[in-house]
């Protein structure tokens, strides 16, 4: 059913198989003033738009009258028209103005409310929250926000994985792959850390490797992960469920070298090559694992390495959203 969670793929009807919180969903410089986007994030139709202000506001594709994609409309004083019947939502999801009766605010508009998400921007990124009221957590990655502000250039890529976020996340996390699925890239030579040190809690994951004072890995909750290879080279990975069995993924390089105009470019097309590779590499390996979210996976055996996928799997699988809770109203 369109715009809607397949209550089929779900173990247990009341709840998603995402977990709340605040999740990186698209790319900031994509979304323009004046122009509706339609996605597809947690497997519901979104319309993301700018207002005057040019803050993002996160609807859901669905006219509340009857049905009409609302991004098939546009945006006029400030609202979103429905394409259909020409009904216009602010920002707050409130129906404004219809044609129909030609008034503004009336006490049949209020009956009509378009439903939106709680949005926020920040790292070239635009976030929604995905939860309740009552749970609400604000916005807080000041880790993310360091690496974004010190270092001075990065490069991007993005893929779409068939698999579900959980099984793409915990690809991450496991550092016992590299000599198999990268052999011929960056896995050539390389050794399984003994006894990494491994931190969680209420934020994230951490890994530490050898005598390592920073986290070599963190995984912060519930979609961004961060490798720290350097001073000089971080890569920061964001994946954004498309729906139970896609994810995309946005991979970020951040570097402090070759960032200057004319070789920048060039730099970052070999980066972007690179890390193309290495993504499609693991791809066919974490598609093959299932079609179902990992934390339902009860038969699996994990192993003295598994330690963060086991960390991943209990937190996330505690934290699933409750379907009502989608979509609620600011
Ligand atoms: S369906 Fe949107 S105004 Fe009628
Ligand atoms: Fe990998």
């Amino acid at each position: 059913m369109p715009g809607l969670i397949n209550l089929n793929n779900c173990s247990n009807a009341h709840f998603s198989s995402f977990m709340s919180g605040w999740y990186a969903i698209f790319k900031s410089g994509e979304l323009r003033k004046n122009k509706i986007l339609a996605i597809e994030r947690f497997g519901l139709k979104l319309a993301l738009w700018r207002n005057d202000q040019g803050q993002v506001q996160i609807f859901k594709d669905r006219c509340p009258h009857r049905g009409a994609q609302l991004s098939l409309g546009c945006i006029k004083n400030n609202r979103i028209q429905c394409p259909f019947h020409g009904y216009e939502f602010s920002e707050k999801g409130e129906c404004e103005f219809s044609p129909e009766f030609n008034i503004f605010n009336s006490a049949r508009n209020s009956l009509l409310k378009a439903e939106i998400f709680k949005s926020h921007e920040a790292l070239d990124m635009i976030w929604v929250y995905l939860g309740s009221d009552q749970n609400f957590q604000e916005f807080f990655y000041p880790e993310l926000e360091e690496i974004h502000k010190n270092f001075r250039a990065y490069s991007q890529t993005e893929k779409i994985w068939d698999s579900h976020v959980t099984y793409c996340i915990e690809n991450q996390l496991d550092y016992t792959h590299l000599q198999f699925v990268h052999k011929n890239t960056i896995g050539r030579g390389y050794k399984i850390p003994q006894e990494p040190k491994i931190i969680k809690d209420s934020r994230s994951i951490s890994i530490y490797f050898n005598q390592d004072i920073k986290p070599r890995i963190q995984f912060f909750f519930p979609n961004v992960w961060v490798l720290n290879i350097s001073e000089r080279i971080n890569l920061i990975l964001y994946f954004s469920p498309i729906n139970l069995n896609q994810t995309q993924l946005y991979l970020r390089t951040y570097r402090e070298f070759l960032i200057y105009p004319g070789v920048k470019k060039l730099v970052d097309l070999v980066m972007n090559f690179t890390n193309q590779v290495i993504l499609k590499q693991d791809q066919k390996v974490v598609a093959s694992q299932g079609d179902r979210p990992s934390y339902e996976a009860q038969k699996d055996s994990l192993m003295l390495h598994d330690q963060a996928i086991r960390a991943f799997r209990n937190h996330w699988g505690k934290k699933l959203i409750s379907l009502e809770n989608y979509g609620f109203f600011k």
